[in-house]
């Protein structure tokens, strides 16, 4: 019942305590399908963090159950969804926070990431991204913050520019620098996905389009253009013109989440000069090393230079 890479990348990650979780998980999953009185209704599939298992309700409505790994980057998802209440998002129908586990309204599996239309696949993110930024509600104080994060931030920037090898010149990291300065340390009270990219949102019927997999921070929207160029990024490489190609990104996401294109400039320039260091230092998943690596960390920098102005 557990797909075999989701039980590797678990063990992988976590060690001892996700091999534990992984062997515990197939009893979990049965008590909370009792539990809600759903039964399975298709074959399992997963994310980085969750595994998803599409089921039936009582009622014969579709859902899934999701059930992460125990973790604090997903402790608030179910806040999020609950706040949105399906509007633009997967509908939250039961949650049990103790076992990170969520039924959610059932979209299809297909998803934005696989639109060849690249500016559509930004259009959407972005207007959805509008959609999502609603005021954090006060009953929810918990939720967190970006700009409690501005601190840890601006050490971890002055600490890799000045220990990792790298040819990102001063005023480049300057720039990141000043971002969290300027944005980073005061923000709006609205909600923000936090991890919007194409692969978080999916075919629906109700909507067009609905996003999953928030981390539900409180903070600036234009924070998740920066999580969403950084998506795309790969798409980018080989573009005849990538200065063009870049801010020509920015500018529909923006237009479509409206929002200043400059704060979503200088968020995604942050982002970039954050993945040049984070990619010296961890890699990708997507390349973990050799020269794949350092043909996307390269790309990174890169990215981090052109989007400085
Ligand atoms: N509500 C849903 N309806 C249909 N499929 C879903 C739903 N939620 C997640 N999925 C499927 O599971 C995958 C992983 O879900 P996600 O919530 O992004 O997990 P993770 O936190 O591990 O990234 C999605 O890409 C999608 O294919
Ligand atoms: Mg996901």
């Amino acid at each position: 019942m557990i797909p075999d890479t989701f039980r590797r990348t678990t063990v992988d990650r976590e060690g001892a305590p996700g091999a534990e979780w992984i062997d515990r998980l197939p009893g979990l999953v049965q008590e909370l399908l009792e539990r809600w009185g759903c039964a399975p209704d298709g074959p399992v599939t997963h994310g980085g963090v969750g595994l998803i298992l599409p089921v039936r309700q009582p009622d014969g409505r579709a859902a899934v159950l999701k059930v992460s790994y125990p973790h604090p980057g997903n402790v608030h998802e179910p806040d999020a969804f609950a706040v949105w209440a399906g509007e633009g998002a997967v509908r939250l129908y039961e949650r049990d926070d103790e076992r990170f586990a969520l039924l959610l309204e059932r979209a299809h599996t297909s998803t934005l990431a696989e639109l060849a239309d690249g500016d559509q696949v930004v259009a959407v993110a972005g207007q959805l991204g509008r959609r999502l930024a609603v005021p954090a509600p006060p009953g929810l104080p918990h939720l967190p913050r970006l700009s409690d994060q501005a601190d840890a931030w601006e050490t971890q920037l002055r600490t890799d520019a000045a220990e990792l090898a790298h040819p990102l010149p001063a005023p480049v990291v300057d720039a990141a620098l000043a971002t969290v300065r300027e944005l980073g340390r005061r923000q709006p009270d609205l909600l923000v996905h936090g991890d919007l990219h194409g692969r978080n949102i999916l075919r629906a019927d109700r909507e067009p389009w609905l996003a999953v997999d928030p981390k539900g921070y409180v903070g600036d929207p234009a924070y998740d253009g920066g999580t969403l160029l950084k998506s795309r990024a790969l798409a980018l490489i080989g573009a005849p013109d990538l200065r063009r190609a870049v801010h020509r990104a920015v500018d529909v996401f923006a237009e479509a989440a409206e929002l200043e294109r400059e704060r979503v400039r200088r968020w995604a320039q942050l982002h970039a000069v954050q993945a040049a260091f984070w990619g010296r230092q961890h890699g990708f998943r997507v390349a973990r090393g050799g020269e794949q690596l350092t043909a996307i960390v390269r790309f990174a920098d890169h990215l981090a230079e052109l989007l400085c102005h």
